[in-house]
């Protein structure tokens, strides 16, 4: 079987892996480099700088830790980017060796379906070449989501993408949208030194998260001098030399150096064939897609961002590997309620399952227990005491139904949970589970035994 996959990020190009791994011969599409946005302009390139910061917060703390480092230690944005993007190289580097390993045939070029079994690959230098097929899978994701009248200029005007390579650090900042690419975004530059002021419609941030978490996402922000202000729209931008003046409904007015724009993501889904073979596309620009991940026409498949789903790296790869097994001819599906999310602001964020706001709304009754990071030792020997675990259950079946961190390492700590929320286990099972001492999971087990008022290291309620 032949399959051409359009898009070489998380979601095309693990499918491709995957198809090849499965005796598929595949043809893997992609005209800017592989590896697409998670890679190139977030989930890496993010995280990397970010771990740069973490150092230089943990630096400046030095005297806390026993470490005497002489004074004046500051961030240099230019080796910061260069390690970053060394980083990228080396990933992408891997990538190649691993499609090379599977035979794997690599188009770097722009791929336009053609036909239900073809695609016309246009390369730079103008020539072209199809490339017939049994099935395809799209997978061409998203970019930065454009406000009318509000244009990226790349210099005072960015997107996520421009954030992650200005030449120097911005004296100030405004970011509208404090989803996670703003939140994350706030505390990158807010570390870097920049004066962040973050601004959000809605009355908080992240607002799919639960309301504690937010609650203490608000303070921490606060702690380290990110202005939120939330509840507010923009009504007016006046771009001058080197600067933006923000007009927002509450009457503010804010200069600013740069205005990143954080409102969502645009799908990709234009003039890639399309409407030449019938495939559906939604007014906002999502493909529809039915369980196995095929579109209105048979044989053709979307996965990842384009479709719109959730959003996320992890959950376009999955998704890209249930589609090839679909293409195999097995029955896949995906259990989206187990997905965990995790979110690098300070501290981390990482929440698998129901928040207690949505089981209010669902009238579903429910237990919840908490244990402070601030009550375990792991926390202490590592300074990070902020945060703190959330576990939500039902009152009936005791079944795991949500649980919510912020605090350190949140994002690695969250599988058991997810693993859990996906298999119905209960809360009993979390507690007979022996976790390891010291670690940041004990604070699971404690927040989980806190539902019965038996978590240990909390004081008698
Ligand atoms: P988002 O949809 O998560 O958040 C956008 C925020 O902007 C919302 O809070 C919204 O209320 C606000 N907003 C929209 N229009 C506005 C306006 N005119 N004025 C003020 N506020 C406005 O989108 P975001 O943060 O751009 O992320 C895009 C996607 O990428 C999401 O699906 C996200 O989950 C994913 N992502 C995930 C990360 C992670 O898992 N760590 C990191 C970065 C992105």
């Amino acid at each position: 079987m032949r399959l051409s996959i359009l898009g070489a990020g998380p979601g095309g190009y693990v499918a491709a892996i995957r198809a090849a791994q499965s005796g598929i011969h595949v043809t893997l599409i992609e005209k800017d480099e592989v590896g697409g946005t998670c890679l190139n302009k977030g989930c890496i390139p993010t995280k990397s700088i970010i771990a740069s910061l973490e150092l230089f917060k943990k630096i400046k703390l030095s005297e806390l830790y026993g470490i005497d480092v002489p004074n004046g230690s500051k961030p240099n944005l230019t080796k910061i980017l260069n390690r970053k993007n060394k980083i990228v190289q080396t990933q992408i580097k891997g990538l190649y060796n691993i499609f090379k390993s599977y035979r794997i045939d690599i188009k770097k070029g722009k791929g336009f379906i053609s036909s239900p079994q073809s695609l016309l690959v246009t390369y730079n230098n103008g020539e072209q070449e199809k490339i017939v097929s049994d099935k395809i899978i799209i997978a061409t994701g998203s970019r930065p989501f454009q406000i009318q009248n509000l244009p990226y200029d790349g210099r005072i005007i960015i997107s996520s993408d421009d954030a992650l390579n200005l030449p120097e650090i911005p004296d100030d900042i405004a970011i509208l949208g404090a989803g996670a690419i703003g939140c994350e975004f706030a505390c990158i530059f807010r570390l870097l030194g920049s004066k962040v002021t973050l601004l959000e419609m809605l009355s908080r941030p992240l607002s799919n998260e639960d309301i504690e978490i937010t609650d203490i996402l608000q303070r921490e922000f606060k702690k380290i001098g990110i202005r939120l202000i939330t509840g507010v729209k923009v009504e007016k931008t006046i771009v001058e030399d080197n600067s933006v003046i923000i007009h927002i409904d509450n009457g503010d007015i804010i200069s600013s150096k740069k205005l990143l724009i954080a409102t969502g993501r645009a799908f990709n889904s234009e003039n890639i064939g399309l409407e030449n073979i019938g495939i559906i596309r939604s007014q906002s620009g999502k493909i529809p897609v039915n369980e196995k991940f095929e579109t209105n026409i048979k044989g053709i498949y979307a996965v990842g961002d384009v479709i719109g789903n959730m959003m996320l790296a992890h959950v376009a790869a999955r998704e890209g590997i249930t589609a090839v097994d679909n293409i195999l001819g097995n029955n896949s599906t995906i259990d989206y309620n187990s997905v965990p999310l995790v979110i690098f602001t300070y501290p981390e964020i990482a929440s698998v399952g129901l928040k207690e706001f949505q089981a209010q709304e669902r009238g579903i009754k429910i237990r919840t227990g908490h244990f402070q990071f601030r009550a375990l030792a792991r926390s202490h020997t590592i300074g990070e005491i902020d945060g703190l675990v959330k576990i939500v259950s039902d009152a009936d079946s005791d079944k795991l139904l949500g649980v919510h961190i912020i605090g350190p390492h949140a994002s690695d700590i969250i599988h058991e949970a997810a693993l859990a929320i996906r298999k119905g286990l209960k809360t009993k099972d979390i507690i007979e589970t022996i976790h390891a001492h010291p670690t940041f999971s004990e604070a699971i087990i404690e927040a989980t035994e806190d539902i019965y008022g038996m978590a240990i290291h909390a004081i008698k309620k």
